[in-house]
């Protein structure tokens, strides 16, 4: 599998999305703000956020300074945000999502996800049909869930007759979720990776390290590479320019086939795999 990962990724709804976005979960405050901020100015035009991470408003507030100053127009943005578990349900998701939107100081998001599904409370099919409404009303270009795993998904295609744009989902190395990523392929949802380098901890990965070392490259580079090169967005987080610019840079480089399947072996080294909650059972 090749991609030209400088590209952007088509959505089955025909739009489009840059591969690699800024990650915003805790970041916050004037730091945040600067951050984004800087993430701009360095060429990031994609923007992930969540009500759940409270600093819709940070966000807000970043693009609206970044737009002011001329560095960007909104159309050149794309920005995604996220209805949280609470606000689940088909006439709650209206209201969360215009205070969303509120929060943003948006007219329209480019992205609006189902956070995470919540099986036992039974609202994610209701929520992401409420969704199809505000995406048809023009508020969102495009709609989507995150961390979705094959039940449900199946469960949203098949009952709404419509199929999300994407799912955002845990995946770095050493928890590449190759069935997962061959279901979307099936029905034709984009992966997202959310903490694609794994909070940092997998960073000093000797695998990962000798192939940072063959290309010239970080380890943090080379993982978010190896993630695009299996077909997936990328939206990684750091407050520090310099990584900033790093990660912006992961997709300017090639990975050659032996290389990415070694590094798609890391699945099966004991201690890695999932780190965070298995979305059949969190429900925030
Ligand atoms: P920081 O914000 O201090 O740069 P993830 O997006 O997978 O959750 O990972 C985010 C973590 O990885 C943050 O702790 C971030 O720290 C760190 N990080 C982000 N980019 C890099 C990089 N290029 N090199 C090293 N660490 C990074």
């Amino acid at each position: 599998m090749t991609h030209n990962l400088l590209e952007n990724l088509t959505f089955n709804d025909n739009t489009e999305m840059p591969r690699i976005g800024l990650g915003t979960w805790k970041l916050g405050g004037a730091e945040g703000v600067r951050a984004i901020r800087t993430a701009i100015e360095l060429g990031y035009r994609h923007i992930d956020t969540a009500s759940a991470y409270a600093n819709e408003e940070v966000v807000g507030q970043a693009i609206a300074e970044a737009i002011a100053a001329g560095d960007v127009t909104r159309e050149e943005l794309f920005i995604t945000t996220k209805a949280w578990n609470n606000e689940q349900g088909a006439a709650e998701i209206p209201l969360a999502f215009q205070r969303s939107l509120d929060r943003l100081g948006l007219e329209y998001v480019d992205l609006y996800l189902v956070h995470w599904p919540c099986q036992e409370k039974g609202l994610y099919l209701e929520s992401f049909e409420a969704m199809t409404r505000l995406q048809g009303l023009g508020f969102v270009q495009s709609i989507g869930v995150a961390n979705f795993y094959e039940e449900v998904l199946r469960e949203v295609v098949e009952e709404t007759g419509v199929v999300p744009a994407l799912n955002q989902v845990e995946l770095h190395p050493g928890f590449s979720q190759e069935p997962l990523r061959a279901l979307h392929q099936e029905l034709g949802v984009v992966t997202e990776a959310w903490s694609p380098l794994a909070r940092g901890i997998l960073l000093m990965n000797p695998v990962l390290d000798s192939i940072a070392r063959e290309v010239g490259k970080t380890t943090a580079q080379v993982a978010l590479n190896w993630a695009m090169e299996l077909g997936c967005s990328v939206v990684p987080k750091s407050t520090h320019p310099k990584r900033l610019r790093q990660n912006l840079e992961s997709a300017s480089f090639k990975l050659s086939a032996e290389q990415v399947a070694a590094i798609s072996a890391l699945d099966d080294h004991a201690g890695f795999g999932r780190i965070f909650q298995d979305p059949q059972v969190f429900t925030g």
